[in-house]
């Protein structure tokens, strides 16, 4: 199998959990690149809700190494408590399964205060954040002052850190009205953490490149979408690091050369949480059919999304920059009672047509879609696993959103469980066949 990246190419939440999922068996790595616990994928494993955010979604499989890279900000609160919730579900969280970059960069108390801080300052023109402190950390590790994870195994190192950090921060909180924080309070948490995560540290780019050296293969997964990219998306109401394939030779450390393929996954609607433009967004009785057929709401934070048509503009942008040419395609039961389905086809921008997704913001924010409406298909497509089994009118909806964008479906998603999925080419059936997939939970009862 060779090394791919699978990323979202909409504004996140595309069903990316459930995708890796399915496809981890293929895999012998599975290895996290940029972003933190702010991500939250969805897995459903007979029945059973698992929602990940910051471990990979491969540790749901037996015998498959997790990696958090170095581009990713660690929350080591976070990951033990999502480890602890995956124990309690039957699956063991253990060095010879999960392993973290020693080059990753730590997210503190601290950044998690001024996230919150800054979006109460921000008011009207707050970004949305989902306030796990991800910014904050990432302004640290640009700024040269972050603490990595391989700090908290050097007690000594890692207090001097701390508190020059917190010369820094505590007046930074008090200017917000926050209580400061006790530097030695924090530098105890966090040494507790240096002990428990000891065995789980590595030089994860070496241990990467070993393995694919080896003829063992990787899978790449961002946990944001493309247009939440921080120099690609629409800034700056975008994360603060790069889901794009890119970032996985950087948030990793393995060579560009290692990527064979990219595979994007595509809501076949739009949603968005958080701030920012959305062209397609919609505006009448509609938008709350999708919201709550499509149970549209953060799996992080539990907001309602912004919910939205198919923009071909801003999916072929995605995959323009990232070389996607196949799509894994989720949802489309979501639109089954729908009378017609209108698709954003173009832009309009003071009177031209424009057909790239625009670089600027502030034209993004002021374009008009322009629409093609396609028939619904009114027969149910919930559980549909044989492609051959659509409905005509869904094929023909399908089609043309591969023509709009050049790429092509290799997987529908039909509903949450990993055997409701339509797989499209042969080789895909053998390597990630939902029927033979062995999961690493406890059964129930
Ligand atoms: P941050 O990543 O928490 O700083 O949030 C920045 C922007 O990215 C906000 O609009 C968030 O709603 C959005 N965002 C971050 N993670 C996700 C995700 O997993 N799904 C969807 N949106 C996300």
């Amino acid at each position: 199998m060779p090394n791919v990246v699978v990323l979202g190419t909409q504004w996140g939440d595309e069903g990316k959990g459930k995708v890796v999922d399915l496809l981890s068996p293929a895999f012998d790595v599975v290895a996290r690149y940029q972003g933190g616990h702010n991500a939250g994928h969805t897995v459903f494993v007979r029945g059973r809700k698992i929602v990940l955010h910051l471990i990979p979604s491969g540790v749901l499989h037996p015998r498959k190494l997790c990696v958090i890279g170095n581009g990713v900000v660690f929350s080591p609160r976070a990951f033990w408590e999502e480890a602890e919730a995956l124990r309690e579900l039957g699956i063991a969280v253990k060095p010879s399964n999960v392993v973290i970059s020693a080059n990753a960069h730590l997210i503190l108390p601290y950044h998690l205060l001024l996230d919150r801080a800054s979006e109460e300052r921000l008011g009207e023109k707050k970004i949305g954040t989902t306030c796990r402190g991800i910014g904050p950390a990432y302004e640290d590790k640009a700024g040269r002052r972050g603490i990595r994870v391989a700090d908290l195994l050097d007690p000594d190192g890692l207090r001097e850190k701390i508190e020059d950090n917190l010369r820094e921060k505590n007046p930074e909180l008090e200017r917000c009205g926050l209580p400061p924080l006790d530097s030695r309070a924090v530098f105890e948490e966090f040494a507790r953490y240096g002990e428990r995560l000891r065995p789980h540290i590595a030089d994860a780019s070496r241990l990467l490149h070993d393995r694919m050296r080896r003829g063992q293969s990787v899978l790449f997964e961002s946990a944001q979408g493309v247009l939440l990219d921080l120099d690609h998306g629409t800034y700056p109401f975008v994360t603060s690091s790069n889901p794009t394939a890119g970032g996985a030779a950087t948030g990793l450390g393995i060579a560009p050369r290692w990527i064979s393929a990219v595979l994007g996954v595509t809501k076949v609607y739009t949603t968005r949480v958080g701030s920012g433009p959305f062209p397609t967004e919609i505006k009448d009785a509609r938008a709350a059919i999708l919201l709550e057929r499509g149970k549209e709401y953060g799996a992080t934070t539990g907001r309602p999304r912004r919910c939205g048509w198919f923009d071909a503009v801003a999916v072929s942008y995605a995959c323009r920059l990232n070389g996607i040419d196949r799509l894994a395609f989720t949802k489309p039961d979501v639109l089954d009672g729908l009378d017609e389905i209108p698709v954003c086809v173009g832009y309009a921008y003071k009177g031209t047509s424009v057909r790239d997704f625009p670089v600027e913001t502030r034209v993004l924010e002021r374009v008009a879609p322009r629409y093609k409406i396609f028939p619904g298909w009114k027969s149910p497509l919930a559980g549909v696993t044989d492609y051959a089994r659509f409905p005509q009118r869904f094929k023909d909806y399908l089609r043309a959103l591969e023509d709009l964008v050049e790429a092509r479906a290799c997987i529908v998603s039909t509903g949450v469980e990993r055997r409701q999925t339509a797989l499209r080419d042969a080789k895909l059936r053998r390597v990630a066949d939902p029927q033979k997939i062995r999961s690493g939970l406890r059964s129930r009862g």
